[in-house]
């Protein structure tokens, strides 16, 4: 019997097919740990965004938002610890070349790793030695030790450097956040499943300052925002759990991983870290300047704040939104292959295209009727346009690729200026007036939850 369920598989796929995601440099034989984002994903990964930067600077008065460079001084990854502790022990297999890190057992057994024998070939591995994971180049001409330069292996750190120009030119008082959206690099030893690990990839993060003793109820509180967040865009919470680190960061006090489910099994979406003053003292030593923030609503109190950190990967998140939509669900019973359709049940404000408008047929002036109500559309919405092939493989299409409402121009529609809206979840249709069509599509994104 054939297998509905989703794999990691039929997501890169329907990824491909559809144009959410190519391998890089494909024509090239692909670069590994990298990956481009096409028409349909980059308007998922923006909508994701968008969300992301809604809840976080929006609906948070104290939240301001920051867009640093990618490249920062060297110092700062001195400062951060990244240089001295931002790696992975890896091994390699003398036979096979297969090369593992040695802490991760999906990798490799610590089994194997005591006994020094490769899980692949049985071959003699290497002693575990220490690989730093950020991605060194040089800047200006000459490439010596004087030219170094990172790319950034978080995003966190240009927040830090930043903390006290923000602070100061926006007078903003503690408690308050900056969140930030950018690339960040990993020289990841082990690319697999896709999108989720990475070398290049992007982190949706928020540093919250507190006052020291403030920093356990604050961290509490950021769990409690964050895990209820992804439910408000039709995740589904059982397929969300915590895990709590007994191993910590170099720079943390208590740390907390959301997990989602994705087709391997629970694997980290966002960690949730308490930073305590570590960052920003490090910084204060390195650079020489003086950051700890100045309290003028308690005599001038002075104190380096603690930060609770929000860390999400956006382009995990479009792995896990993508996941989560996706099912093959069983429609009709004829015995052939109309019988399932293949359907992502994006939340509507998540969803590339959020309305697709598909005259019955091109002629008779029904494709010309149905420009026009597209036109009235677009202002409001990502619409698309399709009037090639049969209605039913038309929503089928649209199916595949999560738009949620479809709305068909038919030839009552010419008489009565009435359309056809279906409901891309529920395959439900109703009749409306066009003069009714925008706000009803308002209406149907605000009170949307998945069935
Ligand atoms: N500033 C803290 C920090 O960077 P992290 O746990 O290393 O913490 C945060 O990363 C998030 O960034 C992870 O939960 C994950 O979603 C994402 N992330 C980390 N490494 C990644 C990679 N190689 N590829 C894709 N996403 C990654």
């Amino acid at each position: 019997m054939e297998n509905h369920a989703v794999s990691m598989e039929k997501i890169v796929s329907l990824c491909k097919r559809r144009g959410f995601v190519f391998q890089s440099s494909e024509i090239y034989g692909g670069q590994n740990g990298a990956w481009d984002y096409g028409p349909l994903g980059i308007a998922l990964k923006n909508n994701i965004q968008k969300a992301w930067w809604k809840e976080m600077t929006q609906l948070h008065d104290n939240i301001v938002g920051l867009d640093a460079a990618i490249l920062m001084h060297p110092r700062v990854w001195e400062a951060s610890g990244h240089v001295a502790n931002f790696s992975d022990p890896l091994v390699d297999c003398k036979d096979c070349k297969s090369r593992f890190r040695a802490d991760d057992d999906t990798q490799i057994s610590p089994e194997n790793v005591e006994k020094r024998t490769c899980p692949k070939c049985g071959g003699p591995l290497t002693e575990p030695r220490s690989f730093n994971l950020m991605f060194k180049t040089s800047i200006g001409p000459a490439e010596d030790s004087s030219s170094v330069i990172y790319l950034r292996p978080e995003t966190a750190q240009g927040i830090y450097v930043n903390y006290k120009n923000i602070a100061q030119s926006n007078r903003l008082k503690i408690p308050f956040g900056i969140a930030q959206v950018g690339k960040a690099f990993r020289n990841e030893i082990v690319t697999k499943n896709f999108i989720f690990r990475t070398c290049e990839f992007e982190q949706m993060e928020m540093q919250f300052f507190v006052k020291p003793g403030e920093d356990e109820n604050f961290f509490e509180y950021w769990r409690e925002q964050r895990m209820s967040y992804y439910p408000k865009y039709g995740i589904r919470k059982d397929k969300l759990r915590w895990h709590h680190h007994d191993k910590l960061a170099h720079y943390a006090k208590d740390a907390y991983d959301i997990e989602f489910e994705f087709p391997m099994g629970f694997q980290e979406l966002e960690g949730i870290h308490n930073r305590t003053d570590f960052d920003l003292t490090q910084h204060t030593e390195y650079s020489g300047k003086d950051l700890q923030y100045i309290d003028q609503d308690n005599g001038n109190e002075r104190f380096i704040p603690y930060i609770i950190e929000t860390s999400a990967g956006l382009t995990r998140n479009v792995l896990m939104f993508l996941c989560d939509a996706y099912e093959e669900e069983k429609v009709a019973d004829k015995g052939n292959d109309d019988d399932w359709r293949t359907v992502l049940h994006f939340h509507p404000s998540i969803a590339p295209v959020t309305v697709a408008v598909l005259p019955l047929m091109k002629k008779d002036g029904l494709a010309e009727l149905a420009k026009e109500i597209q036109g009235e559309l677009k202002e409001e919405f990502m619409t698309d346009y399709d009037q090639s092939g049969a209605i039913g493989k038309r929503y089928r299409r649209q199916d595949e690729i999560g738009t949620p409402f479809c709305i068909t121009i038919d030839y009552d529609s010419k008489e009565d200026n009435t359309v056809t809206l279906r409901f891309r979840d529920s395959m439900e249709q109703v009749r409306i007036a066009r003069s009714d069509l925008v706000s009803r599509i308002r209406a149907e994104i605000k009170s949307y939850s998945r069935a």
